[in-house]
């Protein structure tokens, strides 16, 4: 996205030698829209260094691993044994990131025109997943994020839905939180409809609160499905996530990951059984670091867009905005022009219904971001007079 330049109109310019991103005209685009918050530069060099001695010994170890390298499955297994989920390593699949691991899972339960349950909104790869396979989407109400768990209840006994995907700590894209309780109830649900229920945690460490919250897997026997990954802590570039799940599903999913790419990289695997264990301290870090950054972009954006409204996350790299009018699709085109991406709400709702919305991202350094609401301020300024001079010139025919 970075290197995406600007059309047109003159675009206010960012005069800190330090922002990475700006080239040095001040004209590119300044990202809101990932969520990308790791820091490679942050980690110690020798939990990064692989030898060659290294890579020898896991070329000696095995070819293909499907199912993931036992070393991380191990350590995976572990982490999750200390959190309360007692779990056995033939229970966790390593993934090509947490992506492919939505994916395997919907074309397991799915793939055959089968309904999945989603919270509208939703995760915008789980989406895609979804309709790229041509599954029945059916989304789920929502309250400030929160799962609808009546609405939950009534889908789950009225329709055959295959599987519920759901995001229970720290949701995409509203960063939502679920109470214990709810988890209660959805585990509940899950059992008593023999449902699989797929909770994605991979934003789960970035939440607030720590870990004080049970997860949904330790509140119920085999039916829920736990996703994470390591790329929100870590780097997303290591492609490294994983399902855990019991035995046979896991030897289910094996097989789709045989067709799919026939195990995720070895040298990736050996660098991220390293990284697990400072899950907990970088977590600690990055939660801190998300903190500082959500205060600064708050007060920016209630001085600068006092009409804008957003209720604060309990975690994540987004602010979940709804706009007082007009549609966010329109918006995000005409924020573009001033030189700031934001994803348009729409695009994360299984029915489109959430266009009046804008994920945004607070995750760049301080700098950046106040020079991203200054920016979104000014479209806004344009976009709320409804003068046309600044609106993005696509043909569509
Ligand atoms: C909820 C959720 N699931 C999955 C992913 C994909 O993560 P990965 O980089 O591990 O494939 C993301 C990325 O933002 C996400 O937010």
């Amino acid at each position: 996205v970075s290197n995406l330049k600007l059309r047109g109109a003159s675009i206010p310019s960012v005069a800190t030698p330090s922002l990475k991103f700006l080239g040095a005209g001040g004209d590119e685009i300044i990202d809101c829209a990932a969520a990308s918050i790791a820091e490679i530069d942050a980690l110690p060099s020798e939990l990064l260094e692989i030898s060659s001695d290294d890579i020898r010994s896991l070329a000696a170890g095995f070819v293909y691993e499907p199912l993931g390298v036992p070393a991380l499955r191990k350590t995976i297994a572990d982490r999750y044994s200390s959190l309360g989920v007692e779990t056995n390593p033939d229970e966790v699949l390593i993934t090509t990131g947490a992506q492919q691991a939505v994916e395997l899972l919907f074309t397991l339960f799915a793939r055959d025109r089968g309904t999945i349950l989603m919270e509208n909104p939703t995760y915008v790869g789980a989406l895609d997943a979804a309709r790229s396979m041509g599954a029945a989407i059916v989304g789920l109400i929502t309250h400030d994020g929160i799962v609808d768990v009546s609405d939950l209840r009534d889908k789950m006994e009225r329709l055959p839905a295959r599987v519920v995907y759901l995001m229970t700590r720290c949701q995409n894209p509203t960063g939502a939180v679920l109470t214990a309780q709810m988890c209660r109830e959805i585990a509940e649900l899950g059992e008593a409809t023999d449902t699989p229920i797929v909770d994605d945690m991979t934003l789960s460490d970035l939440a607030f609160d720590g870990r004080s919250r049970p997860l949904l897997a330790s509140l119920s026997g085999g039916n829920i499905i736990t996703i994470g990954s390591l790329s929100k802590l870590f780097w997303p570039g290591l492609r490294v996530g994983w399902v855990r799940a019991s035995a046979p599903i896991v030897g289910r999913l094996a097989r789709l990951k045989i067709v799919a790419d026939l195990g995720s990289s070895h040298v990736s695997q050996v660098l991220a059984a390293r990284l697990v264990p400072l899950i907990d301290d970088f977590a600690a870090t990055r939660r801190a670091q998300l903190l500082e950054r959500l205060a600064l972009f708050s007060s920016a954006l209630q001085e600068q867009l006092p009409t804008w409204s957003f209720r604060a996350p309990e975690g994540g790299p987004f602010v979940w905005v709804r706009l007082p009018q007009g549609d966010g699709e329109v918006f995000a085109a005409t924020a573009l022009t001033y030189g700031v991406q934001v994803l348009p709400g729409a695009r994360m709702s299984p029915d489109v219904s959430t266009s009046e919305f804008l994920r945004v991202s607070y995750v760049a350094k301080p700098d950046v971001l106040r020079a991203a609401v200054a920016r979104l301020a000014d479209a806004w300024g344009t976009f709320a007079d409804g003068s046309p001079d600044r609106m993005p010139l696509d043909v569509v025919v």
